[in-house]
C-alpha cells in the first residue's frame, strides 16, 4: 500500500463537508446547497451542526433530521457518523483517508490549499509613512499586518495591488524646501549620512523649519511663496521636492528590507500621485450634489454620522484658500482605485483612530456611485502599541519611538536569548540568528495579537523561547529539520496507508488538514492572528506527537509514516510563517 501522489488535494474537512452537503440534498431536496456547517471537533474528527438551523426552518425536530442524515452520509473517507445531543453529527474519518491525505499533501506544493480568491483584484493600502519624517512605532502595525494580508490573499489566488500611500505632498514641503535652501550647510543625503541617518536629518530640518516658520514672519512669507512655486511646478522647487522624496524612500526601503516585507518602489503611489485628480474629483462631487459649498470651502456632510454638536460629520474636499488636504486625496484615491485599477476589494490598513475618516470616505464614495455593492471595502483598523507603562509607546523623554530603534531593541533581546542557549556560536553567526529571530519576534508578537487590541511592546517577552512567540516557532520548525536530517531519508511522499493511526498521530494529521480552512478564515475576517494561533497550536500538537510517538526508532511502517508527518509539519509551519512574513530557516 505504498502510495506516491503528486496531485493537488482537497482537505478532508472539505471532503466531509461535501458528503454532508450531498446527504442534505438527498433527504431534504428543498435545502440543497445549504451550508453543511462542518468543523473540527473534540468528540470525533469532525462535527456537523447543519441539522439545527435546517430543522428550525422546516419546523421539525433537529435530532430526527440528524438521525436521517446519519444514514445517508456516504464517502469512502468517512468511517462513522453518530448523531449526538440535540442534533449534532459526529463524524470520524478512516485511518486510510488520513494517511492518504498526508501522502497527497506531501506531493502538493500548495499543501492542499486552493485558490478561492482567484479572479479578485484587491488593493491593500498599507505602511504609508510620511516623507521627510522617520518611520516610527505608529508605522509598524500597518506595515506588518498589511504585508501579512498581502501574502495570504496572494497565496489564495487574488491579484494583490500593494498601495503604499506615502505622505509625500502638502504645504509642509514648501517650508522644508525653503529652509533647506537657506541652510545649505546642513547635510541630509543618504550618500553622506547613510539612509537611516539621512531621514533623521530631514526630520530634524523639518522640525527646525517649522520652528522658524512660527518665529520668523519673513521666513513664513518666503515659505508660503515656496508652496505656491511647488504647486505651480517651478522646476527648481519640484527638483528639490523629488530629491527629498527619493532620500526618504531610501530610508523606508532600508526598513522594509530589514522587516522583510514585500513592498518595493513599484508599490509607491503617494499622495502626490493623486494631485492631478483632485480638481476633477471635486468637480464631480459638486456636480453630483454629494459635495456642497460652505463658506468658500467645499465639504461633504455625512448623512449617517453626526459629531458631538449634533452637526453632521464632514469631509473637507477643498479648503477655502483653494488648497486640498488629506480628505481630498483619499477621495481621489478611492475613485482611482475603483475606476482605473478596477478593484473588487479595497483594504485600508491604518490605526483605529482613523475609523471615522474612512467611514466618511466610504459613505461619500457610495453616494457618488463609485462604490457599488459589487465592491467590498474595509478599514482594517488595529490597536495601539503600548510602552512598559501601559500607555501609548513613547521614548523616555516623551518623544516618538523610531521604528529602527524598536527593531534594534528586539534584536538585542533575541541576541541575549540565543547566546544563552548556544554559548559557543561565533559572533557573526550569532548576529545573523539574532537578527532573524528578533525581527521574526516583533512580527509574530504583532500578528499573534488580535488586531483590534492594544498590546505592550516588550522585547524580553517577545523573544522568549517558551510561550507563544516567533522564536518558539522558529525553533520548533528547526528542530523538526534536525530530526529529518538524522532520519537521513530522501524527500519523498511515501506513506503506508494501511497502517493504524495512533491518537497523537491522528491529532497531528487533523491539525495539518486545517491549514486551508485557517487561511480562508484569515481572508474572511482579515485577522492574521488566526494563522499565528494555528501555527502555535500545530507546533504544540507536534510536540505531543513527538513525546508519545518515537520517530527514528519506530518499527516500519510507523517510522516511514512518522517521518512523513515530520516533513509535512515542517512544511506547513514554514509556509504558514512565510505567509506571516517570518523567516523559518532549517537551522537556526
Ligand atoms: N500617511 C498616513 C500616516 O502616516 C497614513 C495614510 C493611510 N492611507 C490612506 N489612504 N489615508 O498616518
Amino acid at each position: 500500500d505504498l502510495e506516491v501522489s503528486t496531485a493537488a488535494v482537497a482537505p478532508l474537512l472539505a471532503t466531509v463537508a461535501t458528503a454532508v452537503s450531498e446527504a442534505i440534498g438527498r433527504v431534504r431536496p428543498e435545502f440543497a446547497g445549504a451550508d453543511p456547517v462542518v468543523r473540527r471537533s473534540e468528540r470525533a474528527d469532525f462535527q456537523s451542526n447543519a441539522a439545527l438551523p435546517l430543522a428550525k426552518r422546516s419546523g421539525e425536530a433537529p435530532n430526527r433530521l440528524a438521525a436521517e442524515l446519519t444514514g445517508v452520509i456516504a464517502d469512502p473517507a468517512v468511517a462513522e457518523v453518530r448523531p449526538s445531543g440535540p442534533g449534532f453529527l459526529n463524524i470520524t474519518v478512516t485511518d486510510a483517508a488520513l494517511w492518504t491525505q498526508l501522502a497527497a499533501r506531501l506531493g502538493d506544493a500548495r499543501l492542499g490549499v486552493g485558490c478561492p480568491e482567484h479572479g479578485q483584484r484587491i488593493v491593500i493600502d498599507y505602511s504609508a509613512p510620511n516623507v521627510a519624517k522617520e518611520m516610527h512605532v505608529g508605522h509598524l502595525r500597518t506595515t506588518i499586518i498589511g504585508d501579512g494580508l498581502a501574502r495570504v490573499f496572494g497565496f489564495l489566488g487574488a491579484e494583490v495591488v500593494r498601495a503604499n500611500h506615502l505622505g509625500d505632498w502638502g504645504t509642509q514641503f514648501g517650508m522644508l524646501i525653503q529652509f533647506i535652501d537657506e541652510n545649505p550647510e546642513q547635510p541630509w543625503h543618504a550618500d553622506d549620512l547613510g539612509a537611516d541617518s539621512a531621514v533623521s536629518a530631514l526630520d530634524g530640518l523639518y522640525k527646525a523649519a517649522r520652528a522658524r516658520f512660527d518665529a520668523d514672519p519673513g521666513f513664513a512669507d518666503r515659505a508660503r511663496a515656496r508652496v505656491v512655486a511647488l504647486q505651480a511646478g517651478d522646476p527648481a522647487t519640484v527638483a528639490r521636492w523629488r530629491e527629498i522624496v527619493a532620500e526618504s524612500e531610501k530610508a523606508f526601503g532600508a526598513i522594509y528590507d530589514r522587516l522583510g516585507v514585500l513592498l518595493t518602489p513599484d508599490d509607491y503611489a503617494g499622495e502626490s500621485f493623486y494631485n492631478p485628480m483632485l480638481a476633477e474629483t471635486t468637480a464631480e462631487l459638486l456636480g453630483k450634489g454629494v459635495a456642497v459649498p460652505s463658506d468658500g470651502a467645499v465639504v461633504v456632510l455625512s448623512e449617517q454620522v453626526t459629531g458631538p454638536d449634533d452637526a453632521p460629520a464632514a469631509l473637507m474636499v477643498r479648503k477655502s484658500d483653494g488648497g486640498y488636504g488629506y480628505d481630498s486625496t483619499d477621495l481621489a484615491t478611492i475613485r482611482y482605485r475603483i475606476a482605473t485599477l478596477r478593484a473588487d476589494r479595497l483594504l485600508y490598513v491604518t490605526d483605529s483612530r482613523q475609523s471615522l475618516h474612512f467611514r466618511l470616505i466610504f459613505e461619500t464614495a457610495r453616494r457618488a456611485g463609485w462604490l457599488t455593492d459589487a465592491i467590498t471595502v474595509d478599514h482594517v483598523a488595529y490597536g495601539t502599541i503600548l510602552g512598559p507603562d501601559g500607555k501609548p509607546f513613547k521614548t523616555r523623554a516623551g518623544g516618538t519611538v523610531r521604528l529602527m530603534d524598536l527593531l534594534d531593541d528586539a534584536v538585542a533581546a533575541a541576541r541575549a536569548v540565543v547566546a544563552e542557549k548556544n554559548p559557543d556560536l561565533p559572533a557573526a553567526e550569532l548576529d545573523a540568528i539574532a537578527e532573524r529571530a528578533g525581527i521574526g519576534a516583533v512580527k509574530y508578537a504583532d500578528l499573534s495579537t488580535s488586531r483590534v487590541k492594544d498590546y505592550m511592546f516588550d522585547p524580553a517577552r517577545m523573544t522568549a523561547f517558551n510561550g507563544n512567540t516567533g522564536v518558539y516557532l522558529q525553533y520548533a520548525h528547526a528542530r523538526i529539520h534536525s530530526i529529518l536530517r538524522k532520519a537521513g531519508e530522501p524527500d519523498h511522499a511515501r506513506v503506508d496507508t494501511a497502517a493504524p493511526v495512533e491518537p497523537a498521530e491522528r491529532a497531528l494529521l487533523l491539525a495539518l488538514d486545517d491549514f486551508a480552512a485557517v487561511l480562508a478564515d484569515v481572508a474572511a475576517t482579515l485577522e492574521p492572528h488566526r494563522l499565528a494561533t494555528y501555527l502555535y497550536d500545530l507546533a504544540r500538537t507536534f510536540t505531543t506527537f513527538y513525546d508519545t510517538c518515537p520517530v527514528l526508532t519506530a518499527p516500519e511502517p510507523a517510522r516511514t509514516n512518522r517521518i512523513a508527518l515530520c516533513r509535512l509539519t515542517a512544511r506547513t509551519l514554514a509556509h504558514g510563517l512565510d505567509l506571516l512574513g517570518i523567516a523559518a530557516p532549517a537551522r537556526l
